[in-house]
């Protein structure tokens, strides 16, 4: 048995999993959530769920990966014997499944990026939906979705250290100050108060909306990328002196600042150019479209602000991507003992093809989101939550008290994870499931 890698050091794994979760899902789902209702209440509701339940459901993640040194294939079934080896499969397939359409949403990214720098904006909107529509279909999404792959694949193949460690420690600083660069430039616009106030304007009722409820479940477990066995994998390459609560709070911290200044940015665009229907009204294409018309109405600024907002979210986005791609590569590394090039050619190839249905079929694309990203992760983070709480507190326990957690820190995080978690989850997701097939039915 080869070594296990490790992380050079205890930043490389913060922003490794702050590079995981700081994504798409940040920038546009984010913004697409957000407009779709709620206001206020929406973001609070996202805050609180992330503060209450994927905290705790973060710091099991991290110590399950931690204490069995596995990949989230294997992890459950090591942790608490063979019978547990179900759940493992849920975490190799849940990521397939996100990465299969990941893929494509970072074509279509990449597909604006270099239309905004070498071609320029559409002039109005029905100029960047016939933009948006050729780029959705045809040869070019496949071309986008190959070359999104390919690079993934390159950053993972160079392994934890030499490919992870290395892009996520460039990217994520830069990463934040393009983004706080943005925030203040669409601060200055003419309807940025209007934005602002857009965003944060409260109506209680919302807050018991089924609608509301489902966007910000999944906002909150997709943006940290919960539930799923990211958290297992990149742990299982970290060593004893990590303080895993800490870390995880750093992760959610980094976050959903990188949500709310998303946001920031974002509303005020709209409603300065007069957009603000048009990111929630119609698919999940909406900001490819809405976001370069606005721009393009403001000439050479508004072409250099979309240059670097769409290679912003292309890096966020690589920096998902590669985590997406390293679970279930590691779980093939430790399951069939290929190495680490044969894994990653073969699960790349597996994620080209799973992915071409929602190439092809953004309906398609938006169901596999909605019950991959939204029900799988809900779910897996349910069973993540009841698996360190319930069947195997002691390890728990253990491992953090070995990495010198205090007694109060654990007792809270035990008892959240026994008591508070599983209920709340488990009324998002019967919530969302029943909101989701209402959707679907109506
Ligand atoms: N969190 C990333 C985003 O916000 C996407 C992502 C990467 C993800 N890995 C994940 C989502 C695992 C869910 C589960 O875009």
């Amino acid at each position: 048995m080869p070594i296990r890698e490790q992380w050079r050091s205890r930043w490389g794994f913060v922003f490794a999993a702050a590079g995981s979760a700081v994504g798409l899902g940040n920038l546009w789902g984010f913004a697409y959530r957000a407009s779709e209702g709620g206001g206020a209440a929406f973001l609070l509701l996202y805050i609180l769920i992330v503060l209450v339940v994927c905290l705790p459901v973060l710091v099991a993640e991290m110590v399950l990966g931690r204490s069995t040194g596995s990949s989230s294939l294997v992890a459950p079934a090591k942790a608490a014997g063979s019978r547990w080896g179900v759940m493992g499969w849920l975490f190799v397939i849940a990521p397939l499944g996100i990465g299969s359409y990941y893929a494509v949403l970072m074509g279509w990214t990449l597909d604006t990026f270099f239309h905004s720098l070498f071609v320029g904006l559409p002039a109005d909107k029905t100029e960047a939906a016939a933009f948006f529509g050729s780029i959705s279909s045809g040869g070019s999404v496949l071309i986008g979705q190959i070359i999104s792959l390919v690079l993934t694949a390159i950053v993972v193949v160079a392994g934890v250290r030499g490919g992870i460690e290395r892009l996520t420690r460039w990217c994520m600083p830069i990463l934040f100050i393009l983004l706080l660069g943005l925030a203040f430039w669409a601060s200055t616009l003419s309807g940025a108060l209007e934005g602002y106030k857009a965003l944060l304007s409260w109506d209680g009722s919302e807050f018991f909306k089924p609608s509301t409820v489902r966007n910000a479940f999944a906002q909150a477990f997709f943006s940290l990328s919960l539930g799923i066995g990211i958290m297992i994998t990149y742990a299982s390459y970290l060593g004893r002196q990590n303080k895993l609560p800490k870390e995880a709070i750093a992760v959610a911290s980094l976050d959903t600042a990188v949500g709310l200044l998303a946001g920031l940015m974002i509303f005020p665009i709209m409603f300065s150019f007069g957009l603000n229907e048009s990111i929630s009204e119609s698919t999940i294409g909406a900001l490819f479209i809405a976001l370069p018309a606005g721009l393009g109405t403001i000439g050479i600024t508004g072409r250099i602000v979309a240059v670097i907002f769409f290679a912003l979210a292309y890096i966020a986005a690589i920096t998902s991507s590669i985590s997406l791609l390293e679970v279930p590569v590691s779980s093939v590394m430790d399951r069939l003992g290929w190495n680490r090039t044969k894994s990653v050619i073969g699960v790349t190839f597996l994620l080209f093809l799973l992915g071409l249905p929602s190439a092809f079929d953004i309906n398609f694309l938006d169901k596999t989101d909605k019950i991959v990203g939204q029900l799988l992760l809900i779910l897996g983070g349910f069973l993540l939550s009841i698996f360190l709480g319930w069947v195997i507190p002691r390890k728990f326990d253990e491992d953090l008290s070995n990495s010198n957690s205090s007694l109060r820190v654990r007792r809270y995080l035990k008892f959240m994870l026994r008591w508070v978690s599983p209920p709340i989850i488990a009324c998002g997701f019967i919530v969302s499931l029943i909101d989701l097939f209402q959707n679907w039915s109506s």
